[in-house]
């Protein structure tokens, strides 16, 4: 019997790990493998301009959203109650089986709750209350200032699947007390997704755009990402950061394709001096100033291939510590902990805080090549989806066949008050 999924995405790094499921459903539906799945997206809209958003359904080649719920920005509360007001309406028309979310922004947190508080209609006059499936459970960063950690806890706390991507991620859940039947270690989709487009990702102008060659060769540059509120919403903290960046640039340029939020604030902390946008002309002849280059968000795809060549990326993106991992780039991390420590143990990931001194000297051991090489977490190999699809397809058809022998012979006393699936 077939039955339905609702995967949601909001946020950019939502966008890499659906494409991943969404693969593997159309597959298994193409090759009939098993029940079929009735997939539906639903986009909350928490990031909504081209380059955070509609660009990677291009690049990913993703399937347009089912729904658009459209929230946009807001505080924390706001936005979650609007993505949660607009998600409840689409569980009572769809009364899917099972809700998928991802990672730990938002959108994740307010589609959890919802899921688990709506009873949906099912056959006859039952009803029930979807089953809730976390892919990227158990990360922990312990620091729970971090808007994306109670994130994180509060949707695992309410999870029927948790679906982890390294082993620090079982141990946080066991030690919560999360019963082990519940998690299933398979794997890291956002690695799936890496894989499939990393030979599409090569065929990028994107190098050339940025005028990264010279005499035929790749010219050495770094790059850097930076969208954190702890980093970016304190000025001095930032201008700190930048002064930094201004000595790295000495040695080579430094592209930054800079977030929303990071360009909102350079706007109004008035911190445009750092910069130079790389796409206009070049700054007037007179202006011999070493500056970080400026450009827009980037799709996927000119993303993916601007890392893989690049000699380091400066980050306080989760999602790129393990992309970085899996290309063997070294990593600078601009934070003091991180939910994802298999980057650190088998990466090429390192944590330096905000701290200039300890980014440069760590800038500096990278120029010497001063780094382990790297190994690739377990599980890592591109099958994440393809398990979570099967454990999911496996888990419905036992519930089916439950709930078949629960109908053939009915217990006395079952069925009555309020009826589940
Ligand atoms: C969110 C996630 C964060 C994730 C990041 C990925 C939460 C709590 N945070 O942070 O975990 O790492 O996405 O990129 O969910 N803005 C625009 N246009 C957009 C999107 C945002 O201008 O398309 C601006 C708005 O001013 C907005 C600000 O960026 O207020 C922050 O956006 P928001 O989605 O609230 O959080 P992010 O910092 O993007
Ligand atoms: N990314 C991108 N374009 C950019 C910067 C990042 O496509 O200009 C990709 C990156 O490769 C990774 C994802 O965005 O797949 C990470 O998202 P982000 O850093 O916004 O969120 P986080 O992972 O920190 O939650």
């Amino acid at each position: 019997m077939a039955f339905k999924i609702i995967s949601v995405v909001g946020a950019r790094p939502n966008f890499m790990k659906v494409a991943a499921i969404c693969e593997a459903i159309k597959e298994r539906n193409r090759l009939s493998v098993g029940p079929a799945i009735d997939h539906l997206l639903v986009h909350t809209g928490q990031h909504y301009d081209a380059n955070m958003s509609v660009l990677f359904f291009n690049d990913l080649e993703l399937p347009k959203p089912n729904l658009f719920l459209g929230v946009g920005s807001g505080s924390h509360s706001v936005q979650t109650a609007k993505v949660m007001e607009g998600f409840e309406n689409v569980l009572l028309a769809e009364n899917p089986d099972i809700v998928l979310v991802v990672g730990d922004v938002n959108s994740t947190l307010a589609c959890a709750l919802v899921t688990k508080k709506t009873w949906c209609a099912g056959a006859g006059a039952k009803t029930f209350i979807p089953k809730l499936a976390h892919v990227e459970a158990g990360l922990r960063s312990f620091d729970r200032t971090m808007p994306e950690e109670v994130n994180r806890i509060v949707t695992d706390a309410i999870s029927d699947f948790l679906f982890t991507t390294e082993e620090s991620a079982n141990l946080n859940l066991a030690r919560e007390g999360v019963a082990s039947d519940k998690v299933h270690f398979v794997g890291n989709v956002m690695i799936d997704t890496l894989f499939r487009h990393r030979s599409k990702a090569m065929e990028s102008s994107i190098l050339k755009d940025l005028q990264l060659f010279e005499a035929g060769q790749v010219k050495p540059y770094a790059i850097l990402t930076l969208h954190r509120p702890a980093n970016v919403d304190d000025r001095q903290k930032f201008a700190n950061m930048l002064e930094s960046f201004l000595t790295v640039s000495q040695h080579m340029p430094i592209i930054f394709p800079a977030h929303r939020r990071t360009f909102k604030q350079i706007q109004e902390s008035d911190l445009g001096d750092y910069f130079v946008d790389h796409f206009l002309a070049e700054p007037e002849p007179w202006d011999k100033r070493v500056r970080i280059r400026l450009v827009p968000p980037l799709g996927y795809l000119d993303f993916l291939q601007l890392m893989s060549r690049a000699k380091v990326v400066l980050t306080d993106s989760g999602g790129v510590q393990e992309e970085t991992t899996i290309l063997g780039v070294p990593c600078i991390t601009l934070r003091d902990n991180t939910e994802r420590p298999v980057t650190l143990k088998h990466g090429t990931n390192v944590l330096v805080g905000a701290d200039p001194e300890k980014i440069i000297s760590e800038f500096a051991s990278v120029l010497l090549g001063n780094r382990p090489q790297p190994a690739i977490p377990h599980f890592w190999d591109g099958q994440a989806a393809n398990r979570i699809v099967q454990i999911l397809t496996d888990e419905q058809e036992r519930a089916t066949q439950m709930q078949d022998a629960a109908w053939a012979e009915p217990a006395a006393g079952e069925n009555q008050g309020i009826p589940s699936r």
